[in-house]
């Protein structure tokens, strides 16, 4: 079995080795450019990982990992451009340094090279590879259209907010476990559990995230603070102050959200303020804690052994307290 480290190893060689050298530049610079600021490489370290569980030999599995990641980074290029985002892992994002039209044509052709990366899978297994990736991506644009229709909304139940971190994130975390445990040859019961434990992490993911994009440290994160609360995005920590706020401090939060000339420091500070008194981060991490016991519990019944998963178990352990 490969550590961890060899398997980041073997994904940054594959990404590096892709080569975007044809004309026009201006179409594929954004792409190189996206793809070298890095990040994690969840995903396609969970593809490698899970098809690792059931086969010592993961080269099979890089292609398609490597398609996900390269998906991942194209909802990126369109998530900052629907998020109005300047910055993302410390650099400023495609729409910034290019401009909108960039950031939506590199995004469609980096979306096509996913689906070429995806289509390199062995034929046998390219039906349910393929099955299982664009269910994925629509369910992913789903989740992205309720994220932004929820924005201009002060109903949203926690139940909603769970459904749509469930589309827009979640999913691929899962599919990117379910994929690895197809490419290795996994029992269908095994690549359902993964699918299952992909879904627990990616929720609390996606809650860690709304968690950082408040309190967490912006050199590290490498994405502006606040931004989050100034888009009225309703994230579980805004959900939960409206929920659980005295009528003063709600009416405050209300004045907030709809006031549209405000000095953008002064909103940050207000509504983060008010989710201090609340003590949302612990509500928040408490959250957080829960769903990683229940992802556990799908990691437990799995058909192999403890010491197998120990690897996968390790790195979302890290991933659940992660600062970036
Ligand atoms: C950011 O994903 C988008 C979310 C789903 C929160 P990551 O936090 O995995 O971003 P990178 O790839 O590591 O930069
Ligand atoms: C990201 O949600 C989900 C997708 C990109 C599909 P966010 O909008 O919270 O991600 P960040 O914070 O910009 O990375
Ligand atoms: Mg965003
Ligand atoms: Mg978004
Ligand atoms: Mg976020």
């Amino acid at each position: 079995m490969q550590t961890f480290e060899q398997l980041l190893e073997c994904i940054e060689q594959e990404i590096a080795s892709l080569q975007f050298d044809c004309p026009p530049k201006s179409l594929y610079d954004p792409i190189t450019y996206t793809l070298a600021l890095g990040g994690k490489r969840i995903r396609p370290a969970l593809t490698l990982m899970a098809c690792n569980l059931y086969h010592p030999d993961i080269t099979r599995a890089i292609r398609p990992a490597i398609g996900l990641e390269v998906f991942h980074n194209f909802t990126l290029l369109h998530d900052d451009l629907m998020d109005a985002a300047d910055v993302r892992r410390n650099q400023p994002t495609v729409h910034k340094k290019w401009n909108a039209n960039a950031a939506i044509l590199s995004g469609d052709a980096m979306l096509i090279v996913a689906y070429q990366l995806i289509g390199e899978t062995h034929p046998e297994l390219l039906k349910p590879v393929l099955d299982l990736f664009t269910q994925t991506a629509l369910e992913i644009c789903s989740g992205q259209q309720y994220d932004m229709e929820f924005e201009s909304r002060l109903d949203v139940t926690e139940a909603e907010y769970m459904e749509m971190i469930r589309l827009k994130t979640a999913v691929l975390l899962a599919c990117a476990l379910k994929m690895g445990a197809l490419l290795g040859g996994a029992p269908a019961a095994d690549a359902e559990r993964l699918y299952a434990f992909g879904i627990h992490i990616g929720l609390a993911f996606q809650l860690q995230d709304d968690l950082l994009d408040v309190y967490g440290d912006p050199r590290t994160f490498g994405k502006q603070i606040g931004g989050d609360i100034l888009c009225n995005k309703k994230t579980f920590l805004l959900i939960n102050a409206l929920r659980l706020a005295n009528p003063a401090q709600r009416a405050e939060l209300m004045g907030w959200i709809a006031r549209k000339d405000f000095d953008p420091q002064e909103k940050i500070q207000a509504v983060t303020h008010i989710y201090n008194v609340l003590d949302l981060k612990a509500v928040t991490e408490a959250r957080i804690e829960a769903l990683y016991e229940q992802a556990n519990e799908n990691l437990r019944a799995l058909s192999v052994t403890e010491a197998q998963t120990a690897i996968l178990k390790n790195v979302c352990d890290k991933l659940m307290h992660r600062q970036v």
